[in-house]
């Protein structure tokens, strides 16, 4: 019974997502990917191989760091939680977070058993962390702080790397909006101890699932490889060259968070293009501020940041209006979104700690579709539903 009343609601959620006027997201797969795809399944080789090299070393190309410090993995979450694991977090270690975040950081620090103290945003109109709360909650027992370039848009790296200097704890950025943006020249994701992707399908690179990690320390990464892999001292790509090895064992206790090289040959091919996909996503905030530019009820979040220098992931308004917008949203099949909610209110972390910034941007943001494919017309289309109100 309860299984036909799921099966019920999964078939109208599906039906619903066919009605929607413009998605939130569309992945877009072009025929270079699929052929890329293809080719893996054809040479009979598809689990983690030679692949996955190439394209772990085209990510560092892109991230300009060091040779042979990213690795592939099967999502963000498993890079933040291997991050926070080689960074020696355990039991009642003291961790900084943001309050605005997508939950896998929390999570990751919470299967650690740390001791997590949430950081408020940085204003009501700005989700990133708030330099001024955390100078008040930082002291020297503080083993490391996570960090979230929210949409793409840089923290305050200057104030960051001062802070880490002053307190020596490891900074790990949570890197999944921020493919490939730029702070002053240098790319987001390379500053830190770690660094986290996500390739999930709605990000600017996918691989359906997938992530990646960055380690600044080479011991790190030969520790990383074999901890997403079971803790073997070897993997099926070396057995496959050199038959069984004599030494085969297992060092540590680890994970399966492996990426293979079927959805590595994805990655790799949709980083030769990222360039053009971030500047179309560009152009697609462009055209928004455009529509939006006489509007007096809304603001648009880091409307300032106005080269093309980030990966733009997001789009996000901020309007008194917020309940009246959605409904009329609804009502016309216009997905949106809303980034986040603060992970004090999520029922699972919930504190009563006060995070009026965070409270604030709550209420009153709203994503919107943001891709590279969005075209004018839609653009216009939503923008007419905002300027009505
Ligand atoms: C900011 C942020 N951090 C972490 C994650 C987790 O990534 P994944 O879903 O690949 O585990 C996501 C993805 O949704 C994200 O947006």
């Amino acid at each position: 019974m309860v299984h036909k009343i799921i099966l019920k609601s999964q078939k109208k959620i599906l039906k619903n997502i066919f009605m929607v006027k413009v998605p939130y997201f569309v992945p877009e797969i072009s025929a270079k990917e699929i052929s890329a795809v293809s080719k893996v399944l054809n040479s009979k080789w598809i689990s983690a191989g030679k692949i996955l090299l190439k394209c772990e070393r085209k990510f560092e190309k892109k991230l300009k760091v060091n040779q042979g410090h990213c690795v592939g993995v099967s999502n963000g979450y498993s890079a933040l939680y291997l991050a926070m694991l080689l960074a020696g977090i355990k039991k009642n270690d003291i961790v900084l977070m943001p309050n605005i975040n997508f939950v896998a950081s929390m999570n990751a620090a919470k299967q650690l058993d740390a001791k997590i103290k949430l950081i408020d945003s940085e204003s009501a109109f700005n989700p990133n962390i708030s330099i001024t709360d955390l100078k008040k909650k930082l002291s020297k027992k503080v083993k490391a702080l996570v960090v979230m370039h929210y949409g793409g848009y840089p923290c305050d790296m200057d104030e960051l790397l001062k802070l880490k200097k002053k307190y020596k704890f490891t900074l790990i950025e949570d890197s999944c909006h921020a493919i490939f943006s730029k702070y002053k020249g240098k790319i987001l994701g390379s500053f830190g101890d770690f660094s986290a992707f996500s390739f999930y399908a709605n990000k600017n690179l996918t691989s359906s699932e997938g992530g990646m990690l960055y380690c600044k320390k080479a011991k790190d990464v030969s520790k990383a490889k074999i901890l997403k892999n079971h803790g073997l001292n070897t993997n099926s790509f070396l057995h496959k060259n050199q038959s069984f090895h004599a030494r085969y064992d297992v060092e540590q206790v680890g994970f399966n968070f492996r990426l293979d090289d079927l959805r590595a040959s994805l990655l790799s091919s949709q980083i030769d293009n990222i360039e053009k996909k971030n500047y179309l996503r560009f152009k697609v905030f462009l055209e928004y501020k455009k529509n939006l530019k006489e509007n007096k009820k809304i603001s648009i979040l880091f409307s300032e940041f106005s080269k093309n220098e980030f990966s733009r992931h997001l789009f996000v308004i901020k309007t008194n209006f917020k309940k009246l917008l959605e409904k009329k949203f609804k009502k016309k099949g216009i997905s949106y979104s809303c980034h986040y909610k603060p992970i004090n209110q999520l029922s699972v972390h919930k504190t009563k700690e006060k995070f009026p910034n965070s409270e604030n941007l709550f209420k009153t943001i709203i994503s919107l579709p943001i891709y590279p494919g969005l075209k004018k017309n839609k653009i216009k289309d939503i923008c007419k539903i905002i300027n009505s109100i």
